[in-house]
């Protein structure tokens, strides 16, 4: 049963405040754990030496990556349907630190697969995608775009390192120093 005596006006707070719909929350969370995958594919493929298993992590990689596009892709399209909450007060500068850093991590998250995709097709890969789908090239197999697109993929990835980095950090700043309830927006409603 619900204990009442537990309801302090500050977890009344934590329960009854905006948060991101469901539909938000979901998506977000799945592109997180792809993120989390896309990128030890990455590493792990490209430390190998050329063998089938490069070649397995490298299919996995891409199909990943891909993956990513189309959610990131399609979280966008939604987000503009449905505005997120009011923010959690920060000082300003902060606000806006907040605000760039999630519309560069959309942005660094449609560029960094656009770029790889690109690379592969440009050097005449077929990507198979999960092993079950090959996405044959889009295009005739061309050096100086397969390299810009290499360039900026291996550029990205430092932007990725950096904005997923400010972004966790500011998230546990929230959680330890701040104390308010910016992770629960993330999250389902939960009674307490
Ligand atoms: C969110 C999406 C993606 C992220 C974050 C990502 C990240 C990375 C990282 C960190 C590396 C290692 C770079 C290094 O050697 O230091 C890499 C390599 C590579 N990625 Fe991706 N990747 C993504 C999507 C894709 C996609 C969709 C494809 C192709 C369809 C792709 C193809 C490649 C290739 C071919 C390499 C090897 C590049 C080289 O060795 O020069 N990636 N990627
Ligand atoms: C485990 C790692 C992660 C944690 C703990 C986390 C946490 C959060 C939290 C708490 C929010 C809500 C911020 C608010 O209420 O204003 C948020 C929003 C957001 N997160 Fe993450 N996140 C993680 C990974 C990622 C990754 C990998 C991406 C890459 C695309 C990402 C992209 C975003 C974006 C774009 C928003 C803003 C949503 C919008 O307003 O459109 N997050 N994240």
């Amino acid at each position: 049963m619900l204990d009442l005596s537990t309801r302090t006006p500050a977890t009344i707070a934590r329960v009854e405040q905006p948060r991101y719909n469901p539909v938000a929350q979901a998506l977000h969370w799945i592109t997180a754990a792809f993120v989390l995958a896309v990128l030890p594919l990455a590493w792990i493929a490209t430390s190998l030496p050329a063998s089938p298993a490069k070649g397995f992590y490298f299919q996995l990689h891409k199909s990943v990556g891909i993956t990513i596009f189309a959610i990131v892709a399609i979280r966008i399209l939604w987000r503009a349907r449905h505005p997120a909450p009011p923010e959690v007060y920060v000082p300003r500068g902060l606000a806006l630190l907040g605000r760039v850093n999630h519309w560069l991590l959309y942005l660094v998250f449609l560029l960094m697969p656009i770029s790889g995709f690109v690379m592969s097709a440009a050097a005449g890969n077929t990507t198979q995608y999960f092993f079950l789908f090959p996405i044959p090239p889009f295009m005739e197999k061309n050096k100086a775009v397969q390299d810009l697109a290499d360039q900026i993929h291996l550029a990205g990835q430092y932007a990725v390192y950096a904005l997923v980095t400010l972004h966790v950090l500011a998230t546990a700043w929230h959680l330890v120093a701040r104390r308010d309830a910016l992770l629960d927006r993330m999250l389902p409603r939960q009674d307490v």
